[in-house]
């Protein structure tokens, strides 16, 4: 492709991406195609010859476009948002076209220099302690990956990366019953072990029960086990509950236990003082997670992950071949040794394009808004006798279910699960669900970019004219 080429080929994309944009409400929220659908459509060997790029954006439409779940539609409450945003989406075209693989300082002096600066920006934004430093990687579950394994390190006095895990003792990990699968993953990457992840119950609005904590690290350690790691959730996924930080910080730091916060989604709302609350006690925290790719209008990926201590995540990731030594080794932040992988995006460029293009006070009314609109749904919600609400409402995330009366117990989840099933394939708006108390949950996250108050009012009146028809 020549540069004209690609200059005009660019141009017709952008008014295609454009279009999209305004058009996104018209597509159905939730993919309908069928399994294998595009795959059979996607020829079964590349093409042996150049094709024009024409064909490539005419199958574009024709091919991937009826297999895609428009996470960006207004009608889009599933799981916790991915927003995208245009600043965010402009930053990375440049990324791509740079094309620059930010591994280390001299790979791009900017990039890792923007990033430093970004994190530091985000570090006072959400209200974490001024000694924290801060790197982007890819996931939230990438993020928890290097905190657990930070932790191990440091319970075992750096000597499970030179020496396995051979006589190290048996690690344990607590997060709550709520707290996310990233977890689970996580200790088995980090050879901890499933068996050693121990699953604290929670109080009656789905928060880690501090108390049943204290009992579990006080008989591990009668039992000879090491407490290594408690993941808190700030923002759980079932219903965004709030773990107690304070009560946590104060358990880690009499039993020397990390202390790692996973605020994946609800981090967000730490930029507005009314929600510092949820991170009183945050002298404990030895690290802590948000995506900026969920609720902060910058695009996957993008996962902000700060700690007290930079030294003991280096001193845990550092590899140096020689190929990797250079003249400012020391002097400059080398952000491989921050994480798993070496290859390093540029990411940091949406994120400054992101905050300076909405501004903080835009960021802080955007996100107050769609705490407004969870909040006038849960009213709407309560004011019906057939529904009810399932999980305080705290931040964007309403829990609830259709409760007809007269309807016995045992037939009120498959009723939701049915529910569930006709709003998603409907095509107008996407819910997920969790289980909670054993009660299927229906799951509405208010979240996303484009959503606004009159999409939300349009969502109930769908849920609920389509549950009193499928009552019988
Ligand atoms: C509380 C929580 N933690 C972690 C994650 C994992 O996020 P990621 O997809 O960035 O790994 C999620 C995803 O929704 C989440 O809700």
């Amino acid at each position: 492709m020549t540069p004209d080429e690609f200059r005009q080929y660019a141009h017709k994309l952008v008014d295609w991406m454009a279009a999209y944009m305004e058009n996104v409400e018209k597509y159905p929220v939730k993919s309908s195609v069928k399994p294998g659908e595009v795959f059979d459509r996607i020829p079964a060997d590349p093409p042996e010859k150049a094709e024009s790029f024409s064909r490539f954006i005419e199958d574009l439409d024709e091919i991937i476009m009826p297999g895609i779940t428009h996470w960006q539609h207004p009608g889009f409450f599933a799981y916790f948002p991915a927003n995208t945003s245009p600043p965010s989406i402009l930053a990375e075209m440049v990324t791509a076209t740079l094309g620059a693989q930010c591994m280390i300082w001299e790979t791009s002096p900017a990039a890792a220099e923007l990033e430093e600066r970004v994190m530091l920006w985000l570090r006072d934004l959400v209200g974490l302690p001024a000694s924290f430093e801060g790197v982007i990687q890819d996931t939230a579950s990438t993020a928890t990956l290097a905190a657990i394994l930070t932790a191990r390190e440091k319970a075992t006095n750096f000597s499970i990366n030179n020496n396995g895990a051979n006589n190290a003792g048996t690690l344990r990990v607590y997060c709550s019953e709520q707290g996310h699968s990233s977890v689970d993953k996580a200790v088995r990457i980090c050879g901890i072990g499933s068996q050693n992840l121990v699953r604290i119950p929670v109080k009656s609005d789905f928060s880690l029960d501090e108390a049943k904590l204290k009992d579990a690290i006080k008989s591990d350690i009668k039992a000879a086990y090491l407490p290594c790691c408690v993941i808190a959730t700030i923002g759980t996924t079932g219903s965004a509950a709030i773990d107690p930080l304070e009560a946590i910080g104060e358990i880690c730091s009499e039993y020397r236990t990390w202390l790692h916060v996973d605020a994946a989604m609800a981090g967000t709302a730490l930029i507005l003082p009314e929600f510092q609350w949820m991170i009183n006690g945050k002298k404990y925290i030895d690290s802590f997670v948000f995506n900026p790719h969920k609720w902060m209008f910058t695009n996957f990926d993008c996962s902000a992950y700060f700690v007290k201590d930079p030294e003991s995540l280096i001193k845990t990731f550092e590899i140096l071949p020689e190929y990797l030594k250079t003249r400012t080794r020391g002097k400059v932040n080398d952000y491989r040794d921050w994480g798993v992988p070496l290859g390093r995006r540029f990411r940091a460029l949406k994120l400054w394009s992101v905050i300076r293009s909405y501004g903080t006070e835009g960021l802080r009314t955007r996100i107050r808004y769609h705490i407004s609109i969870a909040a006038r749904l849960s009213e709407l919600i309560s004011k019906e006798d057939d529904f009810e609400i399932l999980a305080p409402v705290v931040i964007n995330v309403v829990c609830f279910r259709y409760k007809p009366e007269g309807l016995q117990a045992e037939k009120l989840n498959p009723l939701n699960e049915k529910l569930n099933h006709i709003l998603n394939d409907s095509g107008k708006i996407y819910l997920t669900h969790t289980v909670l108390n054993g009660k299927y949950t229906l799951r509405m996250v208010t979240g996303q970019t484009n959503v606004t108050l009159a999409h939300v009012e349009m969502a109930w009146d769908l849920i609920r004219q389509t549950a009193r028809s499928i009552k019988k």
